[in-house]
């Protein structure tokens, strides 16, 4: 055929044409490794039947297509239109691969196993309107656009990580998260089930485990935590939940990890069978302000209780990898307990690293003995040699995950800058910071292969990543593990799931917030939206939506917006841009934080000469966070005290000379974290310096006065006990 220049040119600006409307049309999360849209559509209707051999599949695809929409499809390969979904495992397509062919009379799902036809569907859920995560959906008939897609992941293990004990999550909400990770194609759920804070599985041997060690309160013997407050907190998954949720997990192809957080980590075994842990009358705090939470290595009963947890964990858990912890160990517990001291001299131990390894291998003994690895956090490595096959979980670095891989062990890697998603994502929100602000941007950059120079054969030893959440703040608000988790988790799916090389942040962010945002609603996830950056020049408040399309809402008086606040329509002329708040609005039933001017002062905080009188003795090796940090005016600073409070604790702020003020606001706990803060207590206030008003009662750590004349002093009082060892207070935030 001879071919004209210009029928070349429209050759080939129609298939630039058709390429553009690839992109506009078919936006999936992850992305698979390749798409070739071949044009027209598959109608799926009543008259649609379903056939193969992959019957959990087809039943799963079944239900969604009657649930998120309102189609029963037949069973059979008769008909003008069916659906085939096959597991050969003779076949060629990758270990949790999988072909998708979609043409106008056939759809094809083609796999070697089970987890790569899920994969399958999931791509194919995908292809349809978002509707169809939703529960009671009414589509009769969904046009599904014709592609032919090959996918396999490119790591063989992706992680989604969560945290039971600080916060306690029912589990119906542990079956929705199995949901919610499965549709990203997460194959992993580690489930980190005891730590200081509660212990929440059914040990049938040891019964005080989850009887005393799950709850916490006033009378239990966890004391208060994490937002707890003095009321009885808790919970616990028996055995049979356990099993269930194992299976309901294994179908969609998720392996249950769990985590019993040891040696360290400890408390909540350690109050309930005292005498697991050390002999030793020196209280020295672990990271997280818990004593006494440490197993003792030096008590060789210890190891029998060990082996009798895990051979219950192994009844439940199917999955190859156990994980028992060895972070973050207080080894200055050991330093003072004669059991262990004794135990270092009888094996010529130097230094107390040694122990910790001792009590890692002989946990690699009790897991290798049923027929299991053991995995550890990455601290494992340090003490010395391990099994060739103990896995290391690569938290406190890429660099330490890293040092894993080189000293030849299988590993994982959750570097908490990249993957940890209990860090705020920007300064404002709520969240940890100690690792970096997590945008969804870090998570999506996470590569430990090409962010380190391994040869091929320590390439093979990098098993995959992980997004993971610690539960320290997540008491409030409502819903805040949806909000870490979603979208920074589908960017961690996709960084573990497609290859390196088709990874584009731009086209990622293009996919979720036009089209992955409405699938996260529907799923019924109350997912974090991004803020508007708003910045005043001349006179004028310019705001740059935080993605095309977006609606942006404002006030103007400094308060909330809500889904009746005006929508933005342009940037806005001012000479009072303090005044205004904005926020990003997903279909008024989900909103980002509310922000002003980022390059303006937001509050125009006055600061009067101040001294503080309290209950708490200043440590002199406070040097970090010294009382005066709390008479600087500097609101990043806060003065930590290293004990709990309790009633009748208080602080007071005199001021030199009394202020005239309209309103001061009294915060305590850490800046932007509101943990180590007055859990109960209230205000006073005083204008003579004598006589004090009371005023309001602390909310999460803030109370704020509304003075009718000027103010001489501020007092923090504490009517309860509060619930850290740690106390922090802040600078007075005073507003003429
Ligand atoms: C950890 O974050 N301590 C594993
Ligand atoms: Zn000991």
């Amino acid at each position: 055929m001879k071919v004209t220049y210009r029928l070349l040119a429209a050759i080939i600006f129609g298939a630039l044409l058709s390429a553009c409307s690839q992109k506009t049309e078919i936006k999936l999360v992850p992305l698979p490794q390749e798409v070739t849209v071949t044009g027209g559509s598959f109608t799926v209707d009543n008259s649609t039947s379903i056939t193969g051999n992959a019957e959990f599949e087809i039943n799963y695809l079944k239900e969604k297509l009657s649930n998120g929409a309102s189609i029963q499809l037949k069973d059979g390969a008769e008909g003008k239109r069916v659906i085939e979904i096959n597991v050969d495992p003779q076949s060629a397509v990758g270990k949790e691969g999988y072909t998708l062919s979609v043409l106008p009379d056939k759809i094809s799902i083609a796999a070697s196993d089970n987890g790569g036809a899920f994969y399958g569907v999931q791509t194919l859920l995908q292809l349809m309107p978002a509707e169809i995560y939703s529960e009671g959906g009414k589509l009769g008939k969904i046009k599904v656009p014709c592609v032919e897609i090959e996918d396999a992941p490119r790591f063989g293990y992706r992680g989604a990580g969560l945290d039971v004990s600080r916060t306690f999550f029912p589990i119906e909400t542990i079956y929705d998260f199995i949901d919610w990770i499965s549709y990203h194609k997460i194959n992993t759920f580690h489930w980190h089930i005891t730590d200081d804070n509660g212990w929440r599985i059914e040990i049938k041997k040891y019964p005080l485990l989850t009887e005393k060690g799950a709850w916490r309160g006033p009378d239990e013997v966890l004391p208060p935590a994490y937002g707890s407050g003095n009321k009885r907190y808790g919970g616990f998954y028996t055995q049979e939940e356990i099993k269930a949720v194992v299976k309901y997990a294994a179908e969609r192809n998720i392996t249950i990890i769990p985590e019993i957080d040891m040696p360290g980590h400890s408390k909540a075994v350690i109050e309930t069978y005292p005498h697991v842990g050390c002999t030793n009358k020196d209280k020295t705090m672990s990271v997280n302000g818990e004593v006494n939470n440490v197993w003792c290595v030096g008590k060789e009963s210890n190891y029998q209780m060990i082996d009798d947890i895990v051979a219950e964990l192994v009844e439940l858990f199917p999955s190859k990898l156990i994980h028992l912890g060895g972070d973050e160990v207080n080894m200055d517990n050991w330093k003072s307990c004669p059991h262990c001291q004794a135990f270092m001299r009888k094996m010529g131990m130097k230094k107390e690293i040694e122990l910790l390894n001792y009590f890692v291998r002989r946990m690699e003994k009790i897991v290798n003995k049923y027929g299991r690895v053991l995995v550890g956090w990455d601290e494992i490595i340090k003490g010395g040699e391990l099994e060739p096959s103990t896995t290391v979980y690569g938290w406190g670095s890429m660099k330490r995950g890293a040092n894993a891989v080189r000293e030849g062990q299988p590993t994982v890697f959750l570097p908490g800058q990249y993957c940890y998603l209990d860090m705020k994502q920007s300064e404002f929100e709520r969240g940890h910071n100690w690792a970096a602000i997590v945008t969804l941007d870090s998570c999506y950059k996470i590569d430990p292969i090409k962010m380190n120079d391994f040869t091929p054969e320590e390439e093979k030893l990098v098993l995959g990543i992980q997004g993971n959440l610690w539960c320290e703040l997540l008491d409030r608000p409502e819903r805040f593990m949806e909000y870490q988790f979603f979208p920074r988790l589908c960017a961690i799916a996709e960084a573990a799931w497609t290859n390196a090389e088709l990874k584009d942040y731009n086209d990622f962010y293009g996919r979720i917030t036009s089209a992955h945002y409405d699938r996260l609603h529907n799923m019924g996830i109350k997912f974090r939206l991004p803020f508007p950056e708003v910045v005043y020049e001349e006179g004028i408040l310019k705001v740059t939506p935080p993605y095309e399309g977006a609606v942006v809402r404002y006030t103007a008086d400094a308060s909330e917006p809500t889904t009746s606040s005006p929508v933005l329509k342009g940037n806005i002329e001012t000479a009072e841009p303090e005044k205004y708040r904005f926020a990003t609005f997903y279909k008024d039933c989900n909103q980002s934080m509310a922000v002003g001017a980022s390059n303006i002062e937001l509050y125009h905080y006055i600061t009067p000469e101040v001294s503080i009188e309290s209950s708490y003795k200043e440590s002199e090796s406070n040097r970090s966070f010294p009382m005066s940090n709390i008479t600087s005016y500097n609101m990043k600073k806060y003065w930590r005290v290293n004990r709990r409070s309790y009633p009748g604790d208080f602080v007071t702020y005199t001021f030199t000379e009394p202020v005239e003020c309209s309103k001061i606001t009294v915060e305590t706990g850490v800046p932007n974290i509101t943990f180590y803060s007055c859990t109960e207590g209230h205000v006073e206030y005083s204008y003579n310096g004598t006589d004090f008003i009371k005023g309001d009662e602390f909310v999460y750590g803030t109370a704020v006065i509304k003075p009718q004349e000027k103010v001489k002093a501020v007092k923090i009082v504490f009517d309860g006990m509060s619930d850290a060892l740690i106390t922090s207070f802040q600078n007075l935030r005073i507003e003429k």
